[in-house]
Formats: structure tokens, C-alpha cells, sequence
């Protein structure tokens, strides 16, 4: 006879949901599906209102409780915010929202692998406008180091560029050239050596922008972290599906999905096809 599954054990089959505000989250998917293959996982990308990254707060909020509501509706054990935006000024809403679910963001993450990877304590952070104004990397990189000296600047152009794959050539170099200038003076280069891409669309500009910014300054994101920490909380909440289970994922979009597809699959660095794709109103 079969044994009657415990709540937790059913609660570890279940998905982990991921949402952001298109396909920039498909690169933290990545890095978590790298990590934990054996999980299953349902992404979320609100394509119909991106971007979030110019947005108010307010409105920015409301976006991040519709769609954790959609994921949480559909059953998930963890709600991973792949999106920094939403990470820097949505985090208390949704966690009061949906307790005692755990929901993880990235903005803690990537302020994480900066401390870890910068010795001067000089860091730099690129992120869209809604990111830099709400100051939360700020905020997180000195609640882990108070000496920290932080400098944060808006990018908003980069997000546009990834989603149409305009990732190398002289354009896209005047375009970080141009958002990295200031960093580059001499007065504010003095010591900095790390640069966190505080949006998870910036990870697909990962070369332009380290060929820009120069050999001294090493490169962070969210993605790693944020994985290792998932994978700490379902090993020590007994949430983990069992080792040796190939995780399948489900897709949903906001807006069409064959765009959803065509350019989600330069994030994921895996194929995706319009038919993986289910679209949904929030
Ligand atoms: N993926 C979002 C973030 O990480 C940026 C894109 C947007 O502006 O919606 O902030």
C-alpha cells in the first residue's frame, strides 16, 4: 500500500512560480534551472505591461500582486520576483499579500554577490529608472556593508535594446558608453571594482558593458545567488523535489506569445516555441 503523502511532501511537487515584467527573468530561470534541475518551474511574463522599470511605484505594486495572485491561484511552493523593479518596491506588499508563502527577490540576491565580490567596498549599480529611485540596492548592499560607497544609475535604454537582441556593435557601445560615462571619470572610478546589472534584462549586454566599463571592474548578478538561496530554503522547509526528477516548465505571457518565444528564447539560451507558451489576462 502506498503511504498516504504528507502536506510537505506535497507541497515540494508542486512549482516554484517566477515572475517579471517580460522575458529579462528568463535569465534567473536559467541560473535556477542550472541549480536545481530536479525542479519544476511556472515563469510569468507580464509582456503587456513592460516595462515596469519607468513605472510608479504604485503601479508598479499593483502589477507584482496580479501577477503573484495569477501563480499563487495555480499552486506554488516559493514565489521567486525576478524582476529588480519589482524587488525594490514591491517586496513588503507581496510578502504580507501571500504569507506564509516564501518569496524571494533579487534585489537581496545581487546586493549579496556584490558585498561577496568587491574588496574596496566601491560599487556601481546599473538598473532601470524605478530601481535607482527607490535606492533599495543602496539600502541592502549598506545593510551588509556600512562603509559601502554606492553609485546607482539609470539604464532604462539597455532594456530596449536586449529585448531586440541589439546586444554588441558601435551603437549599443555609444549607448553604455554614454550611461557609464559618469563612472568612468576619474574621481569616480577611484576604487570601484564592481558593477552589479541590476536588471535582469542587462545580462544579455554582459560583454558590451564589461568591454566598456574595463578589466578592473568585476561583473555581478542576481541570477547565482538568488539560486543558492532558493536552494538553501526548500533543502532546510523539506520542499525540495526529489534528486533525479527532470523539472519541466510552463510558460505564460500577457501579450503575444510568439513574440514571447522568439525573443525569450535569446534569455533563456534554450528554444522556446510559441505552443509552450500559454497566454493569460491578469
Ligand atoms: N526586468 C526588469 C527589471 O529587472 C526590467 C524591465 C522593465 O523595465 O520592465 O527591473
Amino acid at each position: 500500500m502506498n503511504p498516504t503523502p504528507s502536506p510537505a511532501r506535497e507541497r515540494a511537487q508542486l512549482p516554484i512560480g517566477i515572475f517579471d515584467s517580460g522575458v529579462g527573468g528568463l535569465t534567473v530561470l536559467r541560473a535556477l534551472a542550472t541549480r536545481l534541475p530536479a525542479e519544476q518551474f511556472l515563469y510569468l511574463g507580464d509582456t503587456a505591461r513592460l516595462p515596469y522599470g519607468t513605472k510608479s511605484p504604485e503601479s508598479v505594486t499593483r502589477y507584482a500582486l496580479q501577477a503573484s495572485a495569477h501563480l499563487v491561484a495555480r499552486g506554488i511552493k516559493l514565489l521567486v520576483v525576478a524582476c529588480n523593479t519589482a524587488s525594490a518596491v514591491a517586496m513588503p506588499a507581496l510578502a504580507a499579500e501571500f504569507a506564509p508563502l516564501p518569496v524571494i527577490g533579487v534585489v537581496e540576491a545581487g546586493a549579496e554577490a556584490a558585498v561577496q565580490t568587491s574588496r574596496t567596498g566601491h560599487i556601481a549599480v546599473l538598473a532601470t529608472e524605478s530601481t535607482v529611485r527607490g535606492g533599495a540596492y543602496e539600502r541592502a548592499i549598506r545593510a551588509r556593508r556600512a562603509d559601502a560607497r554606492v553609485f546607482s544609475q539609470a539604464c532604462s535604454l539597455f532594456v530596449a535594446l536586449a529585448e531586440e537582441g541589439w546586444t554588441r556593435g558601435p551603437l549599443v557601445e555609444a549607448v553604455a558608453r554614454e550611461y557609464l560615462q559618469p563612472l568612468l571619470t576619474e574621481k569616480e572610478q577611484d576604487g570601484l571594482d564592481c558593477l552589479v546589472l541590476g536588471c535582469t534584462h542587462f545580462p544579455l549586454l554582459r560583454e558590451t558593458i564589461r568591454q566598456v566599463a574595463g578589466t578592473k571592474v568585476t561583473l555581478v548578478d542576481s541570477g547565482e545567488t538568488v539560486a543558492q538561496a532558493i536552494a538553501h530554503l526548500l533543502a532546510q522547509r523539506h520542499l525540495a523535489q526529489a534528486a533525479g526528477e527532470r523539472g519541466q516548465h510552463q510558460f505564460l505571457a500577457t501579450d503575444d506569445v510568439e513574440r514571447f518565444a522568439r525573443v525569450g528564447s535569446r534569455f533563456l539560451g534554450a528554444a522556446i516555441t510559441a505552443s509552450d507558451v500559454e497566454r493569460v489576462d491578469l
